[in-house]
Protein backbone atom coordinates (compact mmCIF):
# COMPACT_ATOMS: atom_id res chain seq x y z
CA UNK A 1 0.00 0.00 0.00
CA UNK A 2 0.74 3.66 -0.10
CA UNK A 3 3.26 5.38 -2.93
CA UNK A 4 5.11 3.18 -5.47
CA UNK A 5 8.76 2.91 -4.69
CA UNK A 6 10.05 4.48 -7.77
CA UNK A 7 7.04 7.56 -7.16
CA UNK A 8 8.56 10.90 -8.47
CA UNK A 9 8.70 12.93 -5.52
CA UNK A 10 9.75 16.37 -6.42
CA UNK A 11 9.16 20.52 -6.98
CA UNK A 12 8.59 22.29 -10.40
CA UNK A 13 9.46 25.63 -11.92
CA UNK A 14 9.20 27.54 -15.15
CA UNK A 15 11.62 29.15 -17.35
CA UNK A 16 9.96 32.61 -17.69
CA UNK A 17 9.16 32.40 -13.82
CA UNK A 18 12.88 31.70 -12.47
CA UNK A 19 15.74 31.81 -14.94
CA UNK A 20 15.95 35.40 -15.56
CA UNK A 21 19.17 36.11 -17.55
CA UNK A 22 16.49 37.38 -20.81
CA UNK A 23 18.80 38.87 -23.01
CA UNK A 24 21.84 36.76 -21.96
CA UNK A 25 23.84 34.16 -24.38
CA UNK A 26 21.70 35.40 -27.33
CA UNK A 27 18.47 34.53 -25.90
CA UNK A 28 15.53 35.80 -28.10
CA UNK A 29 12.61 37.56 -26.27
CA UNK A 30 9.53 35.99 -25.42
CA UNK A 31 5.82 37.43 -25.09
CA UNK A 32 6.26 36.88 -21.17
CA UNK A 33 9.10 39.38 -21.69
CA UNK A 34 6.73 42.09 -22.21
CA UNK A 35 4.81 41.77 -19.15
CA UNK A 36 5.09 43.90 -16.53
CA UNK A 37 4.39 43.52 -12.51
CA UNK A 38 1.39 43.77 -10.99
CA UNK A 39 -0.67 42.84 -7.92
CA UNK A 40 -3.55 41.28 -6.40
CA UNK A 41 -5.83 44.23 -7.51
CA UNK A 42 -3.74 45.80 -10.39
CA UNK A 43 -3.43 43.33 -13.39
CA UNK A 44 -0.13 42.90 -15.11
CA UNK A 45 0.31 45.54 -18.13
CA UNK A 46 1.90 44.75 -22.05
CA UNK A 47 2.53 48.41 -22.09
CA UNK A 48 1.56 48.17 -26.11
CA UNK A 49 -1.71 47.56 -27.80
CA UNK A 50 -0.50 47.93 -31.48
CA UNK A 51 1.50 45.76 -33.68
CA UNK A 52 3.15 48.53 -34.36
CA UNK A 53 3.70 49.18 -30.84
CA UNK A 54 4.70 45.47 -30.32
CA UNK A 55 7.61 45.96 -33.13
CA UNK A 56 8.93 48.97 -31.22
CA UNK A 57 9.11 47.46 -28.08
CA UNK A 58 10.86 44.50 -29.38
CA UNK A 59 13.41 46.87 -30.53
CA UNK A 60 13.35 48.73 -27.15
CA UNK A 61 14.37 45.36 -25.11
CA UNK A 62 16.98 44.61 -27.95
CA UNK A 63 18.60 47.69 -27.53
CA UNK A 64 19.37 46.58 -23.74
CA UNK A 65 22.49 45.49 -23.47
CA UNK A 66 23.08 41.94 -22.51
CA UNK A 67 23.61 40.98 -19.19
CA UNK A 68 22.23 44.22 -17.74
CA UNK A 69 20.39 43.63 -14.35
CA UNK A 70 18.24 45.46 -12.49
CA UNK A 71 15.69 48.43 -13.45
CA UNK A 72 16.76 48.55 -16.63
CA UNK A 73 13.57 50.52 -18.10
CA UNK A 74 12.96 53.48 -15.61
CA UNK A 75 9.37 53.02 -14.12
CA UNK A 76 8.69 49.85 -15.70
CA UNK A 77 9.19 46.48 -14.24
CA UNK A 78 9.10 42.86 -16.10
CA UNK A 79 9.49 40.53 -13.95
CA UNK A 80 11.12 37.33 -15.88
CA UNK A 81 14.07 39.85 -16.83
CA UNK A 82 15.85 38.88 -13.69
CA UNK A 83 13.43 36.19 -12.58
CA UNK A 84 15.16 34.74 -9.45
CA UNK A 85 18.38 34.45 -11.11
CA UNK A 86 18.19 30.71 -11.46
CA UNK A 87 20.43 31.36 -14.84
CA UNK A 88 23.47 32.24 -12.08
CA UNK A 89 21.89 30.24 -9.19
CA UNK A 90 20.95 26.49 -10.68
CA UNK A 91 24.23 24.82 -9.11
CA UNK A 92 23.43 25.67 -5.57
CA UNK A 93 19.41 25.45 -6.17
CA UNK A 94 19.63 21.88 -7.09
CA UNK A 95 22.27 21.29 -4.18
CA UNK A 96 19.68 22.06 -2.28
CA UNK A 97 16.65 19.74 -4.23
CA UNK A 98 18.76 17.21 -3.60
CA UNK A 99 19.10 18.03 0.07
CA UNK A 100 15.57 17.58 -0.09
CA UNK A 101 15.65 14.22 -1.71
CA UNK A 102 14.17 15.24 -4.75
CA UNK A 103 13.76 12.64 -7.41
CA UNK A 104 12.75 14.65 -10.15
CA UNK A 105 12.88 18.26 -11.21
CA UNK A 106 10.28 19.82 -13.59
CA UNK A 107 11.14 22.35 -15.12
CA UNK A 108 10.90 24.33 -18.87
CA UNK A 109 13.40 24.89 -21.56
CA UNK A 110 12.85 28.51 -22.75
CA UNK A 111 12.52 27.62 -26.76
CA UNK A 112 14.29 31.03 -27.23
CA UNK A 113 17.65 30.33 -25.54
CA UNK A 114 17.45 27.38 -28.01
CA UNK A 115 16.31 29.45 -31.39
CA UNK A 116 16.25 33.05 -30.34
CA UNK A 117 13.58 34.03 -32.76
CA UNK A 118 11.61 30.22 -32.95
CA UNK A 119 12.48 29.69 -36.56
CA UNK A 120 15.87 29.67 -37.09
CA UNK A 121 17.26 26.30 -38.93
CA UNK A 122 20.50 26.51 -36.48
CA UNK A 123 20.32 25.91 -32.63
CA UNK A 124 22.10 28.33 -30.26
CA UNK A 125 24.95 25.91 -28.88
CA UNK A 126 24.93 28.53 -25.90
CA UNK A 127 21.61 27.97 -24.87
CA UNK A 128 21.77 23.93 -25.73
CA UNK A 129 25.05 23.77 -23.45
CA UNK A 130 22.83 26.06 -20.33
CA UNK A 131 20.24 22.83 -20.51
CA UNK A 132 23.31 20.56 -20.81
CA UNK A 133 24.57 21.74 -18.05
CA UNK A 134 21.54 21.91 -15.69
CA UNK A 135 20.34 18.00 -16.48
CA UNK A 136 24.29 17.19 -15.84
CA UNK A 137 23.56 18.53 -12.06
CA UNK A 138 20.23 17.05 -11.70
CA UNK A 139 22.00 13.61 -12.95
CA UNK A 140 24.71 13.91 -10.57
CA UNK A 141 22.03 13.44 -7.54
CA UNK A 142 20.01 11.17 -9.08
CA UNK A 143 17.05 14.00 -9.73
CA UNK A 144 15.01 12.78 -13.57
CA UNK A 145 14.34 16.03 -14.95
CA UNK A 146 10.64 16.13 -16.19
CA UNK A 147 10.84 18.75 -18.88
CA UNK A 148 7.96 21.16 -19.95
CA UNK A 149 8.36 21.82 -23.86
CA UNK A 150 6.78 25.09 -23.61
CA UNK A 151 5.22 26.92 -20.65
CA UNK A 152 3.55 29.85 -21.77
CA UNK A 153 6.50 31.37 -23.24
CA UNK A 154 5.94 31.86 -27.21
CA UNK A 155 8.94 33.64 -29.45
CA UNK A 156 8.13 37.24 -29.47
CA UNK A 157 9.14 37.15 -33.23
CA UNK A 158 6.95 34.16 -33.97
CA UNK A 159 4.02 36.12 -32.44
CA UNK A 160 5.23 39.54 -34.32
CA UNK A 161 5.70 38.34 -37.38
CA UNK A 162 3.54 35.33 -37.78
CA UNK A 163 0.34 36.19 -35.44
CA UNK A 164 1.45 32.99 -33.12
CA UNK A 165 0.03 29.70 -33.43
CA UNK A 166 -2.89 31.17 -35.54
CA UNK A 167 -0.22 30.11 -38.46
CA UNK A 168 -0.07 26.47 -39.11
CA UNK A 169 3.93 27.21 -40.35
CA UNK A 170 4.58 27.78 -36.19
CA UNK A 171 3.87 23.48 -36.08
CA UNK A 172 6.96 23.20 -37.97
CA UNK A 173 9.42 25.37 -36.24
CA UNK A 174 7.94 24.11 -33.13
CA UNK A 175 8.88 20.25 -34.41
CA UNK A 176 12.06 21.30 -35.11
CA UNK A 177 12.78 22.78 -31.64
CA UNK A 178 11.34 19.56 -30.33
CA UNK A 179 13.06 17.66 -32.61
CA UNK A 180 16.72 19.62 -31.66
CA UNK A 181 16.37 18.73 -27.46
CA UNK A 182 15.08 15.46 -27.93
CA UNK A 183 18.09 14.15 -29.91
CA UNK A 184 20.49 16.42 -27.63
CA UNK A 185 18.87 15.27 -23.97
CA UNK A 186 17.72 12.05 -25.32
CA UNK A 187 20.46 10.19 -22.61
CA UNK A 188 19.40 12.53 -20.08
CA UNK A 189 15.96 13.28 -20.21
CA UNK A 190 13.20 10.82 -19.92
CA UNK A 191 10.25 12.82 -18.75
CA UNK A 192 8.86 15.03 -21.25
CA UNK A 193 5.61 17.15 -20.89
CA UNK A 194 4.53 19.23 -24.42
CA UNK A 195 2.45 22.17 -23.12
CA UNK A 196 1.66 23.65 -20.01
CA UNK A 197 -2.35 23.84 -18.69
CA UNK A 198 -3.00 23.63 -22.94
CA UNK A 199 -6.70 24.72 -21.60
CA UNK A 200 -5.96 27.65 -19.95
CA UNK A 201 -3.78 29.06 -23.56
CA UNK A 202 -5.53 32.14 -25.04
CA UNK A 203 -4.51 35.46 -26.13
CA UNK A 204 -1.68 37.46 -27.37
CA UNK A 205 0.45 36.61 -24.34
CA UNK A 206 0.19 32.78 -24.31
CA UNK A 207 0.14 32.01 -27.82
CA UNK A 208 0.93 35.28 -29.32
CA UNK A 209 -2.73 35.87 -31.33
CA UNK A 210 -3.34 39.71 -31.89
CA UNK A 211 -7.40 38.58 -32.11
CA UNK A 212 -8.90 36.46 -29.54
CA UNK A 213 -11.86 35.50 -31.29
CA UNK A 214 -13.27 31.79 -30.96
CA UNK A 215 -12.27 31.22 -34.70
CA UNK A 216 -8.94 32.29 -34.55
CA UNK A 217 -8.43 30.95 -31.09
CA UNK A 218 -9.71 27.03 -31.70
CA UNK A 219 -7.59 27.12 -35.00
CA UNK A 220 -4.49 28.32 -33.11
CA UNK A 221 -5.61 25.57 -30.70
CA UNK A 222 -5.73 23.03 -33.81
CA UNK A 223 -2.05 23.49 -34.78
CA UNK A 224 -1.15 23.53 -30.84
CA UNK A 225 -2.66 19.93 -30.80
CA UNK A 226 -0.95 19.06 -33.59
CA UNK A 227 2.36 20.26 -32.77
CA UNK A 228 1.66 18.50 -29.41
CA UNK A 229 0.87 14.99 -31.12
CA UNK A 230 4.30 15.68 -33.45
CA UNK A 231 6.28 16.13 -30.22
CA UNK A 232 4.86 13.24 -28.70
CA UNK A 233 5.66 10.77 -31.97
CA UNK A 234 9.27 12.04 -32.32
CA UNK A 235 9.70 11.72 -28.80
CA UNK A 236 8.97 7.93 -29.04
CA UNK A 237 11.02 7.73 -31.94
CA UNK A 238 14.25 9.38 -30.80
CA UNK A 239 13.73 8.29 -27.46
CA UNK A 240 12.09 5.11 -27.42
CA UNK A 241 12.49 4.41 -23.55
CA UNK A 242 10.98 7.92 -22.91
CA UNK A 243 7.37 9.28 -21.71
CA UNK A 244 5.90 12.01 -22.74
CA UNK A 245 2.53 13.84 -20.78
CA UNK A 246 0.12 16.55 -21.76
CA UNK A 247 -0.49 19.55 -19.23
CA UNK A 248 -3.87 20.36 -17.98
CA UNK A 249 -5.16 23.02 -15.18
CA UNK A 250 -7.37 20.79 -13.63
CA UNK A 251 -10.13 22.72 -11.07
CA UNK A 252 -12.49 19.93 -10.30
CA UNK A 253 -16.14 21.18 -10.56
CA UNK A 254 -19.06 20.79 -8.08
CA UNK A 255 -22.97 21.45 -9.12
CA UNK A 256 -23.53 23.43 -6.61
CA UNK A 257 -27.51 22.62 -6.06
CA UNK A 258 -29.45 18.98 -7.24
CA UNK A 259 -31.00 21.60 -9.42
CA UNK A 260 -31.09 19.72 -13.01
CA UNK A 261 -29.92 23.20 -14.65
CA UNK A 262 -27.05 23.42 -11.97
CA UNK A 263 -26.22 19.55 -13.01
CA UNK A 264 -26.04 20.34 -16.89
CA UNK A 265 -24.12 23.20 -16.26
CA UNK A 266 -21.37 21.43 -14.08
CA UNK A 267 -21.25 18.68 -17.38
CA UNK A 268 -20.31 22.13 -19.57
CA UNK A 269 -18.10 23.54 -17.43
CA UNK A 270 -15.89 20.13 -16.89
CA UNK A 271 -16.04 19.79 -20.49
CA UNK A 272 -14.38 22.79 -20.97
CA UNK A 273 -11.01 20.44 -19.82
CA UNK A 274 -11.96 17.30 -20.67
CA UNK A 275 -12.01 18.78 -24.34
CA UNK A 276 -8.50 18.49 -24.00
CA UNK A 277 -8.22 15.46 -22.25
CA UNK A 278 -10.30 13.90 -25.06
CA UNK A 279 -8.02 15.48 -28.01
CA UNK A 280 -4.81 14.49 -25.83
CA UNK A 281 -5.22 11.36 -24.31
CA UNK A 282 -7.95 10.06 -26.63
CA UNK A 283 -7.04 11.32 -30.21
CA UNK A 284 -10.16 12.95 -31.29
CA UNK A 285 -12.66 15.68 -31.32
CA UNK A 286 -15.49 14.58 -28.96
CA UNK A 287 -18.59 15.39 -30.24
CA UNK A 288 -20.36 17.88 -27.58
CA UNK A 289 -17.23 20.06 -28.87
CA UNK A 290 -17.88 19.67 -32.96
CA UNK A 291 -21.42 20.81 -31.73
CA UNK A 292 -20.02 23.70 -29.87
CA UNK A 293 -18.16 24.85 -32.53
CA UNK A 294 -21.08 24.53 -35.12
CA UNK A 295 -23.37 26.91 -32.74
CA UNK A 296 -20.50 29.21 -33.04
CA UNK A 297 -20.13 28.69 -36.56
CA UNK A 298 -16.13 27.76 -35.84
CA UNK A 299 -14.60 26.27 -38.82
CA UNK A 300 -11.49 24.66 -38.26
CA UNK A 301 -9.44 24.31 -41.39
CA UNK A 302 -7.76 20.88 -41.62
CA UNK A 303 -5.69 18.67 -43.78
CA UNK A 304 -5.34 15.79 -44.99
CA UNK A 305 -3.65 13.36 -41.86
CA UNK A 306 -4.08 15.82 -38.95
CA UNK A 307 -7.15 13.93 -37.38
CA UNK A 308 -4.68 10.48 -37.90
CA UNK A 309 -1.82 12.55 -36.23
CA UNK A 310 -4.21 13.43 -33.52
CA UNK A 311 -5.01 9.77 -32.98
CA UNK A 312 -1.36 8.24 -33.32
CA UNK A 313 0.30 11.10 -30.73
CA UNK A 314 -1.71 10.71 -27.74
CA UNK A 315 0.24 11.16 -24.69
CA UNK A 316 1.80 8.33 -22.38
CA UNK A 317 0.63 10.18 -19.31
CA UNK A 318 -1.44 13.12 -18.21
CA UNK A 319 0.11 15.95 -16.45
CA UNK A 320 -1.94 18.07 -14.26
CA UNK A 321 -1.59 21.47 -11.84
CA UNK A 322 -4.29 21.09 -8.86
CA UNK A 323 -4.65 24.19 -6.82
CA UNK A 324 -8.59 24.88 -6.46
CA UNK A 325 -11.67 23.54 -6.94
CA UNK A 326 -14.89 25.59 -7.94
CA UNK A 327 -18.48 25.25 -8.96
CA UNK A 328 -20.92 25.54 -11.78
CA UNK A 329 -24.26 27.30 -11.05
CA UNK A 330 -27.15 29.12 -13.32
CA UNK A 331 -27.68 31.29 -10.56
CA UNK A 332 -25.12 34.34 -11.21
CA UNK A 333 -25.59 36.09 -8.23
CA UNK A 334 -23.54 33.38 -6.21
CA UNK A 335 -20.28 35.31 -5.04
CA UNK A 336 -17.07 34.75 -6.87
CA UNK A 337 -13.41 34.63 -5.80
CA UNK A 338 -10.03 34.25 -7.78
CA UNK A 339 -8.73 31.05 -8.82
CA UNK A 340 -5.94 29.98 -11.07
CA UNK A 341 -6.34 31.52 -14.50
CA UNK A 342 -10.06 31.33 -13.75
CA UNK A 343 -12.71 33.40 -11.65
CA UNK A 344 -14.86 30.85 -9.56
CA UNK A 345 -18.10 30.65 -7.70
CA UNK A 346 -17.08 30.81 -3.67
CA UNK A 347 -17.59 27.55 -2.02
CA UNK A 348 -19.61 27.89 1.46
CA UNK A 349 -17.72 25.18 2.96
CA UNK A 350 -14.32 26.01 2.19
CA UNK A 351 -12.02 28.48 3.03
CA UNK A 352 -9.69 30.45 0.21
CA UNK A 353 -6.17 31.27 0.18
CA UNK A 354 -4.12 34.85 0.63
CA UNK A 355 -4.98 35.47 -2.76
CA UNK A 356 -8.60 33.99 -2.93
CA UNK A 357 -7.91 30.74 -4.28
CA UNK A 358 -10.34 28.12 -2.94
CA UNK A 359 -8.54 25.77 -0.79
CA UNK A 360 -9.87 22.06 -1.03
CA UNK A 361 -7.38 18.93 -0.62
CA UNK A 362 -10.43 16.26 -0.80
CA UNK A 363 -10.91 17.66 -4.37
CA UNK A 364 -7.50 16.62 -5.28
CA UNK A 365 -8.24 12.85 -4.85
CA UNK A 366 -11.43 14.01 -6.83
CA UNK A 367 -9.92 15.50 -9.70
CA UNK A 368 -7.32 12.11 -9.82
CA UNK A 369 -10.20 9.62 -9.81
CA UNK A 370 -12.53 11.75 -12.33
CA UNK A 371 -9.42 11.57 -15.16
CA UNK A 372 -7.81 8.03 -14.27
CA UNK A 373 -11.92 6.61 -14.51
CA UNK A 374 -12.31 8.36 -17.37
CA UNK A 375 -8.66 8.04 -19.22
CA UNK A 376 -7.32 4.79 -17.50
CA UNK A 377 -3.11 6.26 -17.96
CA UNK A 378 -1.07 7.00 -15.70
CA UNK A 379 -1.65 10.35 -14.08
CA UNK A 380 1.43 12.82 -12.82
CA UNK A 381 0.70 15.99 -10.70
CA UNK A 382 2.86 18.08 -11.74
CA UNK A 383 1.66 21.57 -9.66
CA UNK A 384 0.25 21.97 -6.68
CA UNK A 385 0.67 24.07 -3.53
CA UNK A 386 -0.08 27.39 -1.20
CA UNK A 387 0.96 30.87 -2.07
CA UNK A 388 1.22 32.53 0.24
CA UNK A 389 2.76 35.88 2.01
CA UNK A 390 5.55 34.38 3.85
CA UNK A 391 7.91 36.37 6.84
CA UNK A 392 11.76 35.99 6.81
CA UNK A 393 12.45 36.24 10.32
CA UNK A 394 16.03 37.94 11.47
CA UNK A 395 17.28 34.42 12.35
CA UNK A 396 16.77 33.46 8.89
CA UNK A 397 13.81 31.42 9.36
CA UNK A 398 10.65 31.10 7.36
CA UNK A 399 7.60 29.78 9.91
CA UNK A 400 5.35 28.36 7.40
CA UNK A 401 3.45 25.70 9.46
CA UNK A 402 0.42 26.49 7.20
CA UNK A 403 2.33 25.60 4.13
CA UNK A 404 2.86 22.27 5.64
CA UNK A 405 -0.48 21.63 6.73
CA UNK A 406 -1.85 22.51 3.03
CA UNK A 407 0.62 20.03 1.54
CA UNK A 408 0.33 17.49 4.33
CA UNK A 409 -3.34 17.36 3.54
CA UNK A 410 -3.16 17.33 -0.42
CA UNK A 411 -0.68 14.36 -0.13
CA UNK A 412 -2.59 12.16 2.34
CA UNK A 413 -5.90 12.84 -0.06
CA UNK A 414 -3.40 11.48 -2.93
CA UNK A 415 -2.30 8.47 -0.93
CA UNK A 416 -6.10 7.91 -0.42
CA UNK A 417 -6.71 8.19 -4.23
CA UNK A 418 -3.69 5.59 -4.82
CA UNK A 419 -4.81 2.94 -1.57
CA UNK A 420 -8.87 3.18 -1.90
CA UNK A 421 -9.02 4.18 -5.46
CA UNK A 422 -6.41 2.61 -7.53
CA UNK A 423 -5.40 5.29 -9.07
CA UNK A 424 -2.06 4.81 -11.21
CA UNK A 425 -0.34 7.96 -9.94
CA UNK A 426 3.68 8.74 -10.79
CA UNK A 427 4.60 11.18 -9.01
CA UNK A 428 4.13 14.45 -7.12
CA UNK A 429 6.13 18.32 -8.11
CA UNK A 430 4.64 20.47 -5.94
CA UNK A 431 4.37 23.94 -7.78
CA UNK A 432 7.98 26.67 -7.51
CA UNK A 433 9.34 24.45 -4.97
CA UNK A 434 12.20 27.21 -4.96
CA UNK A 435 10.28 31.04 -4.57
CA UNK A 436 9.93 32.27 -7.82
CA UNK A 437 7.54 34.87 -9.78
CA UNK A 438 3.87 34.46 -9.84
CA UNK A 439 2.10 34.05 -13.16
CA UNK A 440 -1.11 35.65 -12.53
CA UNK A 441 0.11 38.43 -10.80
CA UNK A 442 4.05 38.39 -11.45
CA UNK A 443 4.86 39.34 -7.68
CA UNK A 444 7.76 38.11 -5.22
CA UNK A 445 5.44 37.92 -2.52
CA UNK A 446 3.19 35.65 -3.44
CA UNK A 447 5.40 32.17 -2.68
CA UNK A 448 5.00 28.79 -3.26
CA UNK A 449 8.75 27.22 -2.00
CA UNK A 450 10.50 25.12 0.26
CA UNK A 451 13.42 27.57 -0.43
CA UNK A 452 12.85 31.82 0.50
CA UNK A 453 14.54 33.76 -2.23
CA UNK A 454 14.98 37.10 -0.71
CA UNK A 455 13.66 39.38 -3.74
CA UNK A 456 10.87 41.74 -3.46
CA UNK A 457 8.25 42.64 -6.37
CA UNK A 458 10.77 44.96 -7.87
CA UNK A 459 13.72 42.56 -8.07
CA UNK A 460 15.21 44.75 -5.17
CA UNK A 461 17.39 41.85 -2.51
CA UNK A 462 20.00 39.64 -2.12
CA UNK A 463 18.94 36.79 -3.96
CA UNK A 464 19.75 34.74 -1.49
CA UNK A 465 18.19 31.55 -0.76
CA UNK A 466 16.74 30.38 2.78
CA UNK A 467 15.64 27.46 4.05
CA UNK A 468 12.35 27.60 5.37
CA UNK A 469 10.22 25.46 8.03
CA UNK A 470 8.39 23.49 5.24
CA UNK A 471 11.87 22.59 3.73
CA UNK A 472 12.94 19.80 6.29
CA UNK A 473 9.41 18.72 6.88
CA UNK A 474 9.02 17.70 2.84
CA UNK A 475 12.22 15.91 3.20
CA UNK A 476 11.09 13.64 5.61
CA UNK A 477 7.48 12.86 3.76
CA UNK A 478 10.23 11.82 0.67
CA UNK A 479 12.50 9.68 2.82
CA UNK A 480 9.49 8.00 4.10
CA UNK A 481 7.73 7.67 0.90
CA UNK A 482 4.91 9.65 3.15
CA UNK A 483 4.24 6.41 4.83
CA UNK A 484 3.53 7.98 7.91
CA UNK A 485 1.73 11.25 6.87
CA UNK A 486 -1.76 11.68 8.18
C1 LIG B 1 -0.15 27.56 -13.10
C2 LIG B 1 1.04 27.83 -13.97
O1 LIG B 1 -1.21 28.24 -13.70
O2 LIG B 1 -0.19 28.05 -11.81
C3 LIG B 1 2.24 28.39 -13.26
O3 LIG B 1 1.42 26.69 -14.70
C4 LIG B 1 1.76 29.35 -12.18
O4 LIG B 1 3.07 28.99 -14.21
C5 LIG B 1 0.95 28.56 -11.17
O5 LIG B 1 2.82 30.03 -11.56
C6 LIG B 1 0.51 29.33 -9.95
O6 LIG B 1 -0.10 30.52 -10.33
P1 LIG B 1 0.40 31.92 -9.75
O7 LIG B 1 -0.38 32.92 -10.47
O8 LIG B 1 0.12 31.88 -8.30
O9 LIG B 1 1.85 31.97 -10.04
Amino acid sequence: MGFKKDFLWGGATAANQIEGAFNRAGRGLTTMDTLTVGDKNTPRQITYKTLEGEIKYAERLSAIPEGAVGHIIPNEFYPSHSGIQFYDHYKDDIKLFSEMGFKAYRMSISWTRIFPKGNELEPSEAGLSFYDSVFDECIKYGIEPVVTLCHFDTPLYLANQYDGWSSRKVIDFFSHYCETVFKRYKNKVKYWITFNEINVLRSWLQIGIHKNDDQTKFQALHHIFLASAKAVQLCHEIIPNAQIGNMVMYAPSYAMTARPEDVIENINYKRQVEFYLDVQVKGYYPAYKLKEFERKSVSIEMEEGDLELLSNGTVDFIGFSYYMSTMSTIDSSVPKTPGNNILSYKNPNLEVSEWGWTVDPLGLRIALCEMYDRYHVPLFIVENGLGANDNLLSNGQVDDDYRIDYLRAHIKAMKDAVDLDGVDLMGYTPWGCIDLIAWSTGEMKKRYGFIYVDVDDKGNGSFKRYKKLSFDWYKNVIATNAENIT
